[in-house]
């Protein structure tokens, strides 16, 4: 894919890989900007549905904590959305620098649970559940500014008689128990998975860390 153009998107590196396809850095040539195109791999071609649902997602919400999304399109039978480029890095990434000496600042936890509980009050107030919030679906910009990304398992707020059919999508060491269980989730499930997230941020070891972790499926 590097070096080609799909659209008016010439793709320039690899930036990421997941369950449902590539990530990679591109440039609008038309606009002349960089952006991040998420392109769905064809062994996820069952997932198209989702995966419009999760550009569509994305770019109804419109705030600093959230990623922006600009398009979504299908080239030659390839399925791909346009987000910005963030030129950061993931907080997974941030994470293991932590824990290899540099600490954490008190204060700068704080800011950083702020940004992302801003984020997701935005989502929250469209009734939308991410259900993945963990640090490498959040990146830190170089101005410091944190940005949820990732709504590819994320949903409406379902009614309480609605049945689940993927109950354990997630990642379990920031799962809600109503998430791992399979149980209705709604609002609660993201700000479990922020508190997790915020523990593991300010502390060496993980919250959930016990022999039931190690299980085979799990991430
Ligand atoms: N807009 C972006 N700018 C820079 N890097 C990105 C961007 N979107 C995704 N990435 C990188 O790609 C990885 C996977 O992206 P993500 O949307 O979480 O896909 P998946 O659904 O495959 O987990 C991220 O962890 C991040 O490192
Ligand atoms: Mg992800």
């Amino acid at each position: 894919m590097i070096g080609q153009t799909i659209s008016h998107y010439r793709i320039l590196e690899k930036l990421g890989e997941g369950g449902m396809g590539m990530v990679y850095k591109a440039q609008d040539l038309k606009l002349d900007r960089p952006v991040a195109i998420k392109l769905l791999s064809a062994a996820a071609k069952e997932n198209k549905e989702r995966f419009v649902q999760e550009a569509r997602i994305a770019a109804g919400l419109n705030h600093p904590n959230i990623l922006n999304v600009y398009d979504i399109d299908e080239q030659e039978g390839k399925l791909f959305f346009v987000s910005e480029f963030i030129s950061g890095e993931t907080q997974r990434t941030r994470l293991v620098n932590l824990k290899s000496g540099d600490g954490v600042v008190l204060q700068q936890a704080i800011d950083w649970t702020l940004q992302v509980a801003s984020g997701l009050k935005a989502a929250h107030e469209k009734d939308i559940v991410h259900r993945d919030i963990k640090p490498e679906n959040i990146m830190l910009t170089r101005d410091g500014l944190l940005k949820i990304m990732d709504f590819g398992i994320a949903r409406l707020k379902r009614g309480a008689d609605s049945s689940d059919t993927d109950a354990l999508s997630g990642t379990l060491a920031y799962m809600s128990p109503e998430q791992v269980q399979g149980l209705v989730e709604d609002l609660r499930t993201d700000i479990w998975s922020l508190w997790a997230w915020c523990f593991t941020r300010c502390s060496p070891v993980s919250c959930l860390s016990g022999p039931s972790m190690r299980q085979p499926g799990f991430t």
